[in-house]
């Protein structure tokens, strides 16, 4: 019996795709822009959290909200790695600008991920370093990086897509000396809260991420934050969700 189980399920897989994505947002919004284009075939409740199955773009994914912060954003990614056997994940969502270089709507795609609030530097680590990597930040992969910067500008019209730093914390950052603070320790281009827990649980896995944020505040202390934030989040997450899309149909 074992032997037919074994050759059902190779002729099962004959021929189908090998990559299957993990998509992972925070809030619903960025969620359920993804969820509109997938045609879902099931769904499991994990850890608090709903992970979808399905098809998108012709391809294997699973999108899950995981809720704000990076203890969620890491249960999500390594149960995305172990249950669901993801070989690449994808964080998507809206983010605060920490770069002149990019404004409301405009798209960061992660050169690499950093936990502005991860410090252990006072017993000889560099800010931010996770010890025992020798990192304070993770590389995103380059095959999906480089999909994004070779060819998104042609489906999302007048949108700069910049490549740069993302900053994660557990924090809501809405103050310039913060926002100022994070830039002169980092020099990332957004914050946000989760895009760095999901690059250290795909670091350590050995899987492929990439993060995708589209601007949707300014971070910092002038009242227009939390108004920006709400008046803007619904729009940029669907452009980075636009973005996640074409990532998956042209890898
Ligand atoms: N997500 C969107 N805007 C943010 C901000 N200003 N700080 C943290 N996460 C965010």
């Amino acid at each position: 019996n074992y032997w037919k189980n074994f050759k059902d399920m190779e002729i099962k897989n004959m021929g189908k795709e090998e990559i299957k994505f993990g998509i992972i947002g925070a809030m619903d919004v960025e969620v359920d822009a993804i969820k509109a284009d997938m045609e879902i075939t099931g769904s499991k409740e994990t850890a608090g959290m709903k992970f979808f199955e399905g098809r998108l773009k012709g391809k294997d994914v699973v999108a899950v909200q995981c809720g704000m912060g990076k203890v969620n954003a890491g249960i999500c990614a390594q149960i995305l790695i172990d249950i669901y056997g993801v070989t690449n994940i994808i964080n998507t969502g809206v983010a605060g600008t920490l770069s002149k270089e990019v404004g409301i709507g405009d798209i960061v795609v992660s050169k690499d991920a950093l936990q502005h609030d991860f410090d252990v530097s006072p017993i000889g680590f560099k800010k931010a370093e996770i010890p025992y990597t020798g990192l304070n930040a993770f590389p995103a992969d380059e095959k999906m990086r480089k999909i994004i910067t070779d060819g998104a500008k042609d489906i999302i019209k007048d949108v700069n897509i910049k490549e740069g730093r993302i900053c994660s914390g557990d924090q809501f950052i809405a103050d310039k000396a913060k926002k100022e603070a994070i830039i002169s320790d980092f020099g990332g281009y957004c914050c946000e809260m989760e895009g760095a827990a999901i690059a250290q649980v795909c670091y350590l896995n050995k899987v492929p991420f990439v993060v995708i944020r589209a601007i949707s505040d300014s971070a910092d202390d002038n009242e227009n934050t939390e108004n920006d934030f709400n008046k803007f989040k619904d729009e940029a997450a669907k452009r980075s969700a636009d973005i996640v899309k074409y990532v998956i149909e042209n890898i």
